[in-house]
């Protein structure tokens, strides 16, 4: 897997394909591995990069703090060394919230937006206090307790054993050091209402139709945020609709990315 250097740092991505460059962000927590069914076999005509952030998979915690915008200047620091200078940018949940979160910081990298179960609200008091209730309990008991947790909620009825237990294993390889510090990066990040209703580029928010983690509603305001912006509801899936339904997923950015190929 390749990687770069960042402040010392190693920082590792997946750099698959040709075409139009397509950054996906993975969610909470995974890594860059929850996108195989993208990497193996790209979208036409896109190139798909897919970091492992801070901690996740191949990269390297570090000493900073893990916030979204933190998970987005490595993101876009990968890009400039990369030499891509502006991209479509994509994540599923924690990965929404750091596309949004680069989209503050860098609006011009930003070629297109593909915001996949996800949301633009930020945590109320009481979703604060479970996070940190969640980073504790990583901390000292490790990542199993919280992916059996997840495990119940993340997929629709229809995910198969086999992509259960894939995704299980994924979330325990975790480092807990790293979980614990995005749990508390997501508890401190602000709401992006204003990013989304000032952003004038292309746009898909995409949800599955029984998402109970981030659930249609969400993905509904965020679509009356973003002027000219389509929302697709994918059937049969859950939270996880790039892994439930890959080949709807796969036209989904095919037709998001089409007019650039
Ligand atoms: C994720 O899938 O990344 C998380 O469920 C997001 C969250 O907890 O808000």
């Amino acid at each position: 897997m390749p990687s770069i250097s960042i402040e010392g740092r190693r920082y590792a991505y997946e750099d698959r394909g040709t075409g139009v460059p397509l950054v996906l962000l993975h969610g909470f927590p995974f890594s860059s591995a929850s996108y195989a069914p993208q990497l193996e076999r790209p979208p036409q005509g896109v190139r798909v990069i897919a970091p492992d952030h801070r901690g996740f998979g191949a990269s390297e915690l570090g000493g900073g703090p893990s916030t979204m915008e933190a998970f987005a200047e490595d993101a876009l620091t990968l890009l400039d060394r990369l030499g891509i200078s502006d991209a479509f940018v994509g994540g599923v949940s924690m990965g929404g919230y750091v596309a949004m979160a680069l989209t503050r910081l860098d609006p011009g990298r930003v070629r297109g937006l593909l915001l996949v179960d996800t949301q633009s609200l930020a945590d109320d008091a009481a979703g604060q206090e479970r996070r940190e209730v969640t980073a504790r309990d990583v901390e000292t008991r490790g990542v199993g307790p919280l992916a059996e947790g997840m495990l119940t909620r993340l997929f629709g009825p229809q995910a198969s054993p086999a992509l259960r237990q894939q995704i299980d294993a994924l979330m325990r390889e975790q480092n807990p050091a790293a979980v614990a510090a995005a749990s508390r990066g997501m508890a401190s990040r602000t709401d992006a209402k204003d990013i989304l209703s000032r952003y004038a580029g292309r746009c898909t928010i995409v949800v599955g139709r029984d998402d109970v983690i981030t659930p249609v509603e969400r993905a509904q305001l965020m679509h009356g945020l973003v002027a000219g912006s389509v929302l697709e509801i994918v059937e049969g899936a859950g939270h996880l609709p790039h892994l439930e339904q890959p080949e709807v997923f796969r036209g989904i950015v095919e037709r998001l990315t089409a007019a650039y190929t």
